[in-house]
């Protein structure tokens, strides 16, 4: 058994230590909204975050997070209202929907770094995340919306 914690929860999984990060919290703890995308830590769709950082649960293995707190997107926000949920919900950033649960904790890490992230923070940080439906200018126009509103100021 290995134990971590998982939205503030402590879970203990049965899987073998070297089984990718992304298949115990899909198949085994039943969380779907983190993605398979490449598998080879390419895409980031299947983007999580372990003690708070950005992490590709693909090829991450359970045994690195033995102990460890990780966090999908279901966990992001108890409500599912962090500020970047409720911008991405504003200005209407999804299409096909598939990529975004790894670009909104993508996100999440980019703005504990950079509370007011310019354009080449955001291309900077968001590179590895890939969007086949091409969401990128309204994901950077969320990501700045949101983060202006955790500064406390309004969006310009
Ligand atoms: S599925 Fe993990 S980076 Fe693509
Ligand atoms: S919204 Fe379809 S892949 Fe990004």
């Amino acid at each position: 058994m290995t134990k971590f914690e998982l939205n503030g929860r402590n879970v203990s999984v049965k899987s073998s230590g070297d089984t990718p990060l992304l298949w115990v919290v899909r198949d085994e703890l039943g969380l779907t909204g983190t993605k398979f995308g490449c598998g080879i830590g390419f895409c980031g769709a299947c983007t999580l975050h372990v003690e708070g950082r950005a992490t590709r649960s693909c090829i991450t293995p359970l045994s690195a997070v033995a102990g460890a707190k990780v966090t999908t997107i279901e966990g992001l926000d108890a409500q599912g209202q962090h500020p970047l949920q409720t911008a991405w919900l504003e200005l209407q950033v999804p299409q096909c929907g598939y990529c975004q649960p790894g670009q909104i904790m993508q996100a999440a890490t980019l703005l504990k770094d950079y509370p007011d992230p310019t354009d080449r923070d955001i291309n900077a940080v968001m590179a590895g995340n890939v969007c086949r439906c091409m969401t990128y200018v309204r994901i950077r126009s969320a990501i700045k919306l949101a983060a202006s509103r955790m500064r406390g100021t309004t969006h310009d």
